[in-house]
């Protein structure tokens, strides 16, 4: 069987095929950071303009890849299915993403289906050899979500607990801006935070003494950018502000992925999303995994920010699975948990 997935939830667009006795044959993301890195943040009207331009673009790309493969084989059919994401994200983005999907899949006579993007991050760790086995704890952590989920097979989740107001991904861009690095800051912030040293700041590590697995860190958000605004602007002390900050947000996930841990009886880890290519937390959940004897796997780093990989992976996943939920109707939205 062999997928193409789409996405476009956001500021990234990606498409990929995936097929279920060769894996991965194509898979190619554009990010949009050139549009929006003057306004600090995505401008969704931008990002769904594009989108429509990046789409066609590498749709072309991939079919003459797959024509390619499909000479060598006798099934003709050029794809059997066609995975797009169909929330959460933004509207208009899902939207392009959505209709790109259900129009090809129209037009080849082959069945689509919406999948949900953060079902996606969870399975992007399936896009290797080393594969988690059922059931597991995932952390969710990106730009738009917190969460840590229980995840008892394909299809059954339970969201134990997410953040209460910012998620850490946007938190880290939040204060990357205010230390004058360019969007997305996430990364650059981890970057300069090499070169911090341990110093006076000393940074609160929020709800960790709350008995749930909630978490909020618009507090850490505010306290970083207040002492940023009313300190020396030299590069060691930046660097200083960029470490502590980063200590305490990672502190604060590594804790309460062990009070998850403890609770729940689990004893595998999963990390996804953008946030799971830290090398921070990476080292520090590592750590904390081998003193639970516990397994961790973490997404390849390509797969760890928005991709189409997952999506055409968790389509296959779940058309295998529920072949009632494959429909022909385009379906978006925006808010999908
Ligand atoms: O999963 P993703 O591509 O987008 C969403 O679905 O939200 O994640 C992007 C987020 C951004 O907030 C980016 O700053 C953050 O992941 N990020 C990082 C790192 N790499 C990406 N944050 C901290 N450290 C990193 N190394």
């Amino acid at each position: 069987m062999r997928v193409l997935g789409i996405e476009t939830s956001c500021d990234d667009t990606s498409v990929a095929i995936y097929d279920n006795k060769h894996g991965l044959i194509y898979d190619k993301t554009l990010n949009q950071d050139i549009v929006h890195s003057c306004f600090g943040g995505v401008v969704p009207e931008l990002a769904a303009r594009s989108h429509i331009n990046q789409l066609i673009f590498l749709i072309q790309k991939s079919i003459k890849k797959l024509q390619y493969h499909v000479r060598y084989n006798k099934n003709k059919k050029i794809v059997d299915l066609i995975a797009y994401t169909a929330g959460p994200g933004l509207i208009g983005s899902l939207l392009v993403g959505a209709t790109m999907g259900c129009t090809l899949s129209c037009s080849w006579n082959i069945p689509c289906i919406g999948v949900n993007h953060l079902e996606g991050h969870i399975f992007s760790v399936m896009l290797q050899k080393n594969k988690p086995t059922f059931p597991f704890l995932s952390l969710l952590v990106s730009g738009g979500n917190t969460q840590l989920i229980y995840v008892f097979e394909i299809g059954k989740y339970k969201i134990l607990g997410e953040t209460l107001d910012d998620a850490v991904g946007n938190v880290f861009d939040k204060v990357a801006q205010q230390l004058n690095l360019k969007y997305p800051g996430g990364p650059k912030l981890s970057q300069l935070a090499k070169f911090g040293k341990k110093s006076n700041y000393y940074f609160p590590r929020p709800m960790i003494k709350s008995l749930n697995f909630n978490f909020s860190f618009s507090g850490l958000r505010t306290y970083t950018e207040n002492i940023i605004k009313t300190s020396q602007k030299t590069f060691q002390n930046q660097a200083n502000i960029a470490k502590a900050f980063e200590d305490a947000a990672i502190e604060t996930l590594v804790l309460k992925c062990k009070y998850a841990l403890k609770k729940t009886g689990l004893n595998t880890l999963v990390v996804c999303g953008g946030v799971s290519s830290n090398l921070v937390l990476r080292y520090q959940l590592k750590k904390l995994m081998s003193s639970l004897y516990g397994n961790i796997f973490f997404a390849k780093k390509k797969f760890c920010t928005d991709n189409a990989a997952m999506i055409a992976y968790t389509g296959y996943l779940k058309s295998k699975k529920y072949h009632s939920f494959v429909s022909n109707s385009i379906f978006v939205n925006p808010k999908w948990t």
